[in-house]
């Protein structure tokens, strides 16, 4: 028998700005997917999930098949912490473990490239179309810097921070506010210079990052996550004029804000879905407990390094 797991991601900065060319920053999470995948000779393949979406493991099942040239028959068990249409990338998380808990299982080998390749496959032909930074994300794991004029996703240096994810319960479709973005893009030419502001947020983000994994007292690295709290804060107000933002979001991010946060916004697609702040360690308990008040479901989260394993 073999098992694997995967882990969600969030966006850190740069969502819907990306598919206009812009880079993006997305992370790992220490929320995982799960998969255990055993032979049989009946030559059935029995399926055992709790996931809300079946079409992500059977898919992964017909790709990693044709992939690898298996014949035999499976049983296969996948479960998920990463709540569904959340915008956390459970679907992707569900495809990578599904895909190498079964290569494990015959005993082929395959790179985190080669799953995330594969991952953004089974993504793909289920959806129709769909972005590689989830299956990427998740394979990889840590914070990925996406460039999408390069055709590139890249590993950045690895810094800790303390998440707190609010979840609306409200599940979102991403392809909608895609669609919802063009339209108003269309209307109005000024957020064709939103976009751009998004776009140079994402590359302070990313100086900002770089310069926290190398400070070299407690005082400077501080003042830093600060700067980058104040840049979600940016990017928030950005997403918001681009239309994505909603009640829920909104009251999530302020609760975030008043009870210590360092800066908080809609993480992915918005219209429902999550918002992230960004804490020090002190005050996550404080900031989740006022998001539970209001009624929502908060997420303790952390940057995961590991990626698929
Ligand atoms: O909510 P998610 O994880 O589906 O994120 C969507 C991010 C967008 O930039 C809005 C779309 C995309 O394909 O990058």
């Amino acid at each position: 028998m073999a098992t694997a797991s995967a882990p969600g991601k969030v966006i850190l900065f740069g969502e819907h700005a990306v598919v206009y060319g812009k880079p993006a920053i997305a992370c790992a999470i220490n929320k995982r997917a799960y998969a255990k995948v055993k032979k049989n000779s009946s030559g059935k393949i029995n399926i055992k999930a709790e996931v809300k979406d079946l079409r992500y493991v059977k898919k992964s099942i017909e790709v990693s098949f044709e992939q690898f040239n298996i014949g035999s028959g499976i049983d296969i068990e996948v479960s998920s912490e990463i709540p569904s249409a959340s915008g956390l990338g459970s679907s992707a998380a569900v495809s990578v473990a599904t895909l190498y808990a079964i290569a494990k299982e015959f005993r082929k080998s395959i790179s985190k490239s080669g799953l995330a390749k594969l991952g953004h496959r089974v993504e793909k032909e289920v959806q129709g179309a769909a972005s590689p930074t989830d299956t990427a994300t998740s394979a990889f794991g840590g914070i990925l810097l996406i460039e999408p004029s390069k055709n590139k996703i890249e590993p950045l240096d690895y810094v800790n921070l303390n998440l707190v994810i609010g979840y609306t319960g409200e599940e979102k479709s991403t392809k909608e506010l895609v669609r919802i973005v063009k339209e108003k893009k269309e209307r109005n030419k000024v957020l064709e210079s939103i976009i751009e502001c998004i776009g140079g947020v994402t590359c302070e983000a990313q100086e900002l990052i770089s310069e926290i994994s190398v400070a070299s007292s407690e005082k400077e690295k501080a003042k830093k996550y600060a700067a980058l709290g104040e840049l979600m804060d940016i990017n928030h107000g950005l997403l918001e004029s681009l239309g994505v933002g909603t009640l829920r979001l909104a009251q999530l991010v302020h609760a975030a804000r008043i009870n210590g946060a360092l800066g908080a916004k809609i993480t992915g697609a918005g219209g429902g879905g999550c918002m992230i702040a960004l804490a020090s360690s002190e005050k996550r308990k404080k900031i989740s407990a006022a998001m539970e008040k209001l009624g929502f479901t908060a997420i303790n989260a952390e940057i995961d390094r590991e990626g698929a394993k």
